[in-house]
């Protein structure tokens, strides 16, 4: 093959020795792959002499060279990115070729590769079946072999190999960004959304597989009225969440973000990309991705204003959700207030029980999304005093034994008030209510239930509300020191509450005392 390699054109063969094996074009770097097949050296020398001066879509050739059917089943596994085989059928036997078209579609299931089959003698045209089941290109008779025809015939094959592996990228980079969509759609919580989509839009944005190594740094801003924050951050800006953007961030970071907050769309930069999502609400998300290596192309782009526009309704989704979930709280709070209200308990009782309830029910190790529920349902454990008269309700000593039966209606109340909800902390409420006055060791009421026949939430909410009504005043008694409610529910451990939350109190009591500074009481 000298004859070729000897090219002093500027042409860049390898070594003229490395008769068997791949050409190592490592300048040819972005070349089309082409693996020539043949038993016969002349074929080779004179395809590749033929193609010499060849170009497509700006890449040129880079050859590999097979001599046998074996060989070539070895080299086109090992370089599944080959864009062309020139296929001879007959060598170590006469259908050598025909098993090796049979293995690259069959065994390697290598689907993209253009075939070529080159028959030694007229007549010796495979089956048309043959054709159609191993997508075979196109045949040959190795007389055709002249320059133009080859030209013609590589031009052909690369156009059609091109647009098959833009078609696979397409379908790739589409379930890419699919799956990058279902998984921000699951995040409700802000924090986590933001991050998952700093993660999401860096994984796009290396869909090349072919980047062997980049280091992206990334952040995620929010554009509000009064505020403009970093939400989410990795690589460099890592350490930035929480913090002002204007404070934390270079001069430079700053304009960007400045420029994709004015333009109001995604801006593609040479190393960086800023993206753009605007809410219903006003508030402006902005992405800044920095250390890509190379510009982002139009596929890549196309997919990326897709999942921009999912995350926008994404993130519409979540300011909804929060906005529900904000409405039952403030709705849990009106109706735990208006309960002290009538009871004369002027004081944040029901802020106290939820924020104890919480700590308890992350110490005794619940999911977090079940502490959720329970800290906003625990103020109303007593909504059913407001079907307790007034007479008995705030009556300024202790109560008589039927004064005091018709107290204890209150849970059952409560529990009934709520029970027919379809919303999930109202109905946790309702359980609450229920449950917050039975005793672990089953002499409470309404149903004297006990030990883990008392829902969770009931025996933690029992242990916070006594705990707090203990401390404070009421029409019927004086708030007790520390001290004394710290003796009682020692004593009570086992028998009104449930030990492993007495003794979580107990163990927290540092945190209980925060809690109680933080809602004390205003007279
Ligand atoms: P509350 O005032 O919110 O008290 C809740 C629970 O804290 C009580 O449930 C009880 O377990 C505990 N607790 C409160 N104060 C004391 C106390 O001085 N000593 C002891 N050992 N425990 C205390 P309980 O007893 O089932 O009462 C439920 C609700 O009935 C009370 O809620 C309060 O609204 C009302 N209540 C109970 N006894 C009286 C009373 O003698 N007079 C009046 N006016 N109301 C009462
Ligand atoms: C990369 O790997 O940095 C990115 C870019 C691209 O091709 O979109
Ligand atoms: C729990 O048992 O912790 C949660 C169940 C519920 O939501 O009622
Ligand atoms: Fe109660
Ligand atoms: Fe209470």
């Amino acid at each position: 093959m000298s004859d070729v390699n000897t090219a002093d054109d500027g042409m860049i063969f390898a070594d003229d020795n490395d008769d068997n094996g791949v050409i190592h074009g490592s300048e040819m770097l972005g070349a089309w792959k082409i693996l020539i097949v043949d038993d016969e050296e002349s074929v080779h020398n004179v395809t590749k002499l033929a193609l010499m001066d060849f170009r497509f879509a700006d890449k040129g050739i880079e050859f590999s060279h097979a001599y046998s059917g074996a060989d070539a089943k070895k080299m086109i596994s090992e370089n599944p990115d080959t864009a062309v085989v020139l296929l001879d059928v007959v060598m170590e036997d006469d259908h050598a070729g025909l098993d090796v078209a049979r293995f690259i579609r069959e065994d390697a299931n290598n689907k993209t590769v253009r075939i070529v089959l080159r028959t030694g003698q007229p007549g010796q045209a495979p089956e048309r079946d043959v054709i159609t089941t191993y997508d075979i290109n196109d045949y040959k008779e190795k007389t055709e072999l002249t320059s133009q025809k080859l030209f013609t015939l590589m031009y052909s094959s690369l156009r059609s190999y091109r647009d098959i592996i833009a078609l696979e990228n397409n379908k790739r980079g589409l379930e890419e960004v699919i799956s990058a969509s279902a998984n921000i759609f699951e995040l409700k919580n802000m924090n986590h959304f933001t991050r998952g989509v700093l993660d999401q839009m860096t994984a796009l944005m290396h869909l090349d597989r072919d980047a062997v190594y980049c280091k992206t740094d990334g952040l995620a801003a929010c554009h509000a009225k009064d505020k403009f924050e970093v939400m989410a951050a990795t690589g460099d800006f890592e350490d930035m969440v929480g913090a002002n953007v204007h404070d934390a961030l270079p001069h430079e970071v700053l304009q960007d973000l400045n420029a994709v907050a004015t333009k109001r769309q995604n801006i593609y930069l040479d190393d960086r990309f800023l993206g753009f999502f605007k809410s219903e609400g006003g508030t402006e998300n902005l992405v800044y991705l920095s250390g890509l290596t190379h510009q982002v192309g139009d596929l890549d782009r196309s997919l990326l204003e897709l999942f921009t526009r999912n995350v926008g309704i994404a993130y519409q989704n979540i300011e909804l959700h929060q906005d529900i979930e904000n409405t039952q709280r403030e709705i849990v709070y009106m109706l735990g207030e208006a309960v002290e209200t009538r009871s004369k308990e002027t004081g944040n009782h029901v802020k106290r029980v939820a924020e104890i309830s919480k700590l308890l029910g992350l110490g005794y190790g619940l999911e977090e999304p079940d502490v959720n529920i329970l800290k906003l349902a625990s103020p109303m454990h007593d909504l059913g005093k407001i079907g307790i008269p007034d007479a008995i309700l705030n009556k300024p000593g202790r109560h008589t034994e039927e004064e005091f039966e018709i107290m204890k209606t209150h849970a059952i109340l409560g529990h009934d008030m709520l029970i027919n909800s379809e919303r999930k902390i109202l109905r946790a409420g309702a359980i609450i209510a229920r449950d917050h006055h039975e005793k672990w060791n089953g002499a409470g009421y309404p149903n004297g239930c006990k030990e883990n026949d008392i829902h969770i939430y009931g025996r933690i909410v029992a242990i916070a509300d006594v705990f707090d009504a203990l401390g404070s005043e009421r029409c019927y008694k004086k708030a007790w020191p520390l001290d004394k409610i710290i003796d009682l529910m020692r004593e009570e451990r086992g028998h009104h509450f449930e030990p492993k939350l007495v003794d979580i109190l107990l163990a927290n009591m540092d945190q209980v005392t925060a809690i109680r500074d933080q809602y004390a009481d205003i007279f």
